[in-house]
């Protein structure tokens, strides 16, 4: 029974592991965590039975009027059962208030966002693959 929760309090670092997936340089459980704090909204998916996450969602915001959503993913053995369509779902609720939500994806990934009421757009972007991992004490 997979279990959503708004929250990353109280998780752990050993409950995310798995994430960023094919990523050469992923971030570490413990910059997973920093990243789920520091986002404006998350949605976790958790399977109890293994006291583990297996999907998240996060966000990033002004609070007023706009929100990107960098990160989607579930786990690989979690897939195609409904749980990434729950996350973006019960985002685009969390995210409701604010007049622009704006995320990236490939081209394949369009017909999943259109079902969920998404409209395709361009998008210019920067990725820095030297901070992949993500910008932690030891990288400054
Ligand atoms: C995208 C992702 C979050 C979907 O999670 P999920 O739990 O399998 O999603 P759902 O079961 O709710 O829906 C599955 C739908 O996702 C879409 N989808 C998933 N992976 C896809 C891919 N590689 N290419 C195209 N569509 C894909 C399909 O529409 C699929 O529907 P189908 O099973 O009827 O074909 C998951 O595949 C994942 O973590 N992928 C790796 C990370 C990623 O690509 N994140 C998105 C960044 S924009």
């Amino acid at each position: 029974m997979i279990r959503y929760q708004n929250s990353a309090e109280g998780i752990r670092p050993d409950q995310l592991e798995g994430f960023f997936e094919g990523w050469p340089s992923p971030p570490s459980p413990d910059t997973h965590i920093a990243i789920l704090r520091g986002s404006y909204r998350v949605v976790l998916a958790v399977d109890d039975e293994i006291d583990s996450v297996v999907g998240f969602i996060s966000a990033v915001s002004d609070g007023v009027l706009a929100a990107y959503i960098p990160l989607l993913e579930v786990l690989p053995s979690y897939r195609r059962r409904g749980i990434g369509r729950e996350l973006v779902t019960r985002m685009q609720e969390e995210l409701g208030d604010l007049y622009m939500v704006d995320l990236v994806c490939d081209e394949a990934m369009e017909s999943f966002y259109a079902s969920l009421g998404m409209k395709p757009a361009h998008a210019m972007t920067v990725r820095r693959y030297d901070r992949q991992s993500g910008i932690t004490p030891e990288s400054e």
